[in-house]
């Protein structure tokens, strides 16, 4: 049996901290029942004393997903280890994550503290939180950037003191994959009890190179890799969780190592991730980029229908991406629509099942297939939602090149019908105008996106939008044929979502 390399996720918390991503609790849940079949090891959901919203987010994923272990993050702090523990004490296996930079320049100007208080402090961080599960992981932050025989010295007295776990970080992205690589086997080789504890890895992608450090920190005897999907993160993000596992699974004669992730699930993962933080995948992504599987010169697809290996050296549906069949059109009936899903690995009953049938008809009417890609916009669109304060009723909209765009909105509010009109310098412009007048709400438009669910003039239009409201942005996203209903459906959707951040918070204070 090869080798175990454990895949601790933390996109719902390093992933989370990317500029412009904020998630609520139904969509942490989502993508954490995800990672859960996506059968990573370690969930890291979040970073509880960094705000109540953080704290919920990490307790409820806690509660609600088995089968994997949840980890909080937390400060080399009584504070902070307490709080996290308060958050993930209901999980099946709770681990807590505890760190301390350990680099001199982060000593001297973060923390204004000594090399011994630091090694001081993270004995004392990793026992108060031993005092809470067996299950303690310690990160030396910023680890590639310190004195190794300093690092050394920590990490032996934090195992000493019960860490499971040792994580070294490449904090900012500085490393070099064969440095790294280097500095992985001197940790290893120069921390008296480094065999009792699994060696981990997070790098960051300033340079670009964050897949290949954590590689080559698996070569040099790392067994567990932190990552995102998508390699979404701070700054330039964090190795992707999705290259990571492939070139390990692809290049396993090389590594002889084995990861539990279910491939199939890539795909599907990076899409809800995408999509609920609204952050595209850029075209060209390994792996899971709209082009990772696209053969356009003559000479590469003449060799890939005589035989596939010619050219592609992952075979497509092992990642979970299957050619877009044609399944249901307007014909289509309640049941064949059910079994699709479930096909599809979605289970829908009662008032779910209702709602998203509604809208497949709907679309069903003005598109004539409805593909699988389809299918999910429309179950992103309607179940993975929060509760409706605002309905779109209807949208008109009148335009031309020679008028000024007028809009007239119908919605229901709370059950109540509304109408407004306005006007704008676009017939988009018009419409968030005439929502802003119904509501009363108005927010800064952070970005618009409007992208095409699959190929064809008559493919549905997925508008993404992100608003500021005060500190936090929201995302919101609509699917319809028509582009600009999508555009009003993704505003309608970001305004519920506002409102029903407002009500958690009001509830919990
Ligand atoms: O990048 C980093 O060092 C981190 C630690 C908290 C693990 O995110
Ligand atoms: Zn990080």
């Amino acid at each position: 049996m090869p080798e175990r390399v454990y895949i601790f996720d933390t996109t719902l918390r390093d992933g989370e901290q990317s500029p412009g991503v904020s998630l609520n609790i139904r969509e942490k849940l989502q993508i954490a029942h995800q990672l859960a079949r996506l059968n990573v090891d370690i969930i890291e959901a979040g970073f509880p004393f960094a705000s109540a919203g953080d704290f919920r987010g990490v307790q409820a994923v806690a509660r609600e997903v088995r089968g994997v272990t949840v980890a909080a993050l937390a400060r080399a702090s009584a504070p902070d280890i307490d709080r996290a523990w308060e958050a993930i004490q209901d999980a099946e296996q709770p681990r807590i994550h505890t760190f301390i930079a350990t680099s001199d320049i982060h000593m001297q100007h973060k923390l204004r503290m000594s090399r011994e208080a630091v090694l001081e402090t993270a004995v004392e961080a990793v026992k108060r939180a031993k005092g809470y599960t067996s299950d303690v992981e310690f990160s030396a932050e910023d680890a590639f950037r310190s004195d190794v025989e300093f690092l050394c010295r920590v990490l032996a007295a934090v195992i000493a003191a019960g860490a499971t776990t040792v994580n070294i970080p490449d904090t900012v992205g500085y490393a070099m994959p064969d440095e790294f690589g280097e500095f992985i086997r001197q940790v290893l080789e120069g921390t008296p009890g480094i065999e009792k504890a699994v060696v981990s890895v997070h790098c960051h992608n300033d340079l670009g190179l964050a897949v290949a450090n954590s590689l080559a920190a698996v070569r040099n005897g790392a067994r567990q890799v932190e990552c995102t999907v998508n390699g979404i993160g701070e700054r330039a993000g964090n190795a992707a969780l999705e290259e990571v596992v492939m070139a390990l699974y692809t290049r396993r004669e090389k590594y002889g190592l084995t990861t539990g992730i279910r491939t199939e699930e890539i795909y599907r993962t990076s899409k809800l991730v995408s999509t609920l933080t609204g952050m595209p995948v850029q075209f060209n992504k390994a792996i899971v980029g709209k082009n990772a599987f696209l053969h356009e010169s003559g000479i590469h697809q003449d060799g890939v229908l005589k035989e596939r290996t010619t050219y592609e050296i992952i075979n497509p549906s092992l990642v979970g991406i299957n050619p877009s069949n044609l399944v249901l059109g307007k014909h289509s009936g309640r049941h064949a629509f059910r079994e699709r899903l479930r096909e599809l690995g979605f289970e829908l009953r009662g008032d779910e099942l209702n709602q998203a049938f509604v809208r497949f008809k709907e679309l069903a009417d003005t598109k004539k297939h409805i593909t699988d890609e389809d299918l999910e916009a429309i179950l992103d669109e309607t179940i993975r939602q929060v509760p409706s304060t605002f309905e779109l009723e209807y949208l008109h909209i009148f335009t031309g090149t020679t008028v000024k765009p007028t809009a007239v909105i119908g919605l229901l509010i709370e059950g109540e019908f509304v109408q407004d009109v306005s006007c704008g310098n676009g017939p988009v412009d018009a419409a968030y105008k005439a929502i802003e007048k119904a509501t009363g709400r108005k927010y800064a438009l952070v970005s618009y996106v409007i992208d095409a669910v699959t190929g064809g003039t008559d493919a549905l239009a997925s508008v993404t939008v992100k608003v500021r409201d005060e500190d936090r942005v929201y995302t919101g996203r609509g699917v319809s044929a028509d582009v600009l209903e999508a555009s009003a459906r993704a505003y309608v959707n970001v305004l519920n979502k506002i409102v029903y951040d407002e009500k958690t918070r009001k509830q919990h204070n």
